[in-house]
């Protein structure tokens, strides 16, 4: 089981747990955008209270360590601009993330992913990193790639993204072990 800190500092952010306080920042941040949440697994949010909820659930299912979610804050001014996910299940840990797309295409999210996969495989009980993307999702895909992760391959008919069809799409799985 692993037990990851609640503040990571890169060059330009700051990832620290994510609290019930964050949940109208997630909400107007990114979660009722249709574009940002497109090949996402929800729904854009179409009130505060829906990202209350999700913040409700992060904050207990990090407390029973079955799911760790951060806040992603730029500095040095703090303004919160995404959030990333660390899912363990025995010795793996898939990981998710979302930025705000005010701030897309400068590095940011690749600087997130690589300071937690550094720290998450560094895990003397964790042999493989993993993240799936939908296959129309080319940024994300990029992402992984310059964080190190290897394309393994496509997971058919693998996951939902109910922004794009109620049927479950192909996505391309990506990895880091050790
Ligand atoms: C995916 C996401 C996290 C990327 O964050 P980001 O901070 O913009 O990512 P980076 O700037 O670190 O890298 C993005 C890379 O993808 C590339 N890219 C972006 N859109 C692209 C496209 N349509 N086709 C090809 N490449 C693309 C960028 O050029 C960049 O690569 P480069 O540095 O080689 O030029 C962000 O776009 C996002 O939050 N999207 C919505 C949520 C989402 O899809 N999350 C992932 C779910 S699997």
């Amino acid at each position: 089981m692993i037990a990851p800190p609640e503040e990571f500092e890169t060059e330009r952010l700051r990832l620290r747990r994510l609290r019930l306080t964050d949940a109208e920042a997630v909400y107007t941040e990114w979660a009722r955008d249709p574009e940002t949440t497109k090949y996402l697994i929800f729904r854009p949010h179409t009130s505060v209270a829906e990202a209350v909820a999700f913040a409700r659930r992060c904050e207990a299912e990090w407390d029973e360590r079955a799911d760790f979610t951060w806040i992603i804050e730029r500095k040095p001014e703090g303004r919160i601009i995404g959030c990333i996910a660390a899912h363990p299940a025995d010795d793996k840990v898939a990981i998710g993330y979302v930025l705000n797309r005010a701030y897309w295409g400068k590095g940011l999210m690749t600087e997130a992913v690589r300071s937690l996969t550094s720290w998450l495989i560094d895990q003397p009980d964790v042999f493989r990193v993993w993240a799936v993307c939908d296959c129309e999702n080319p940024g994300s895909a990029r992402v992984l790639e310059k964080a190190g992760f290897e394309l393994e391959g496509t997971l058919r008919r693998w996951i939902v993204h109910p922004n794009v069809s109620a049927a479950p799409r192909d996505v391309l799985c990506y990895s880091v072990v050790s």
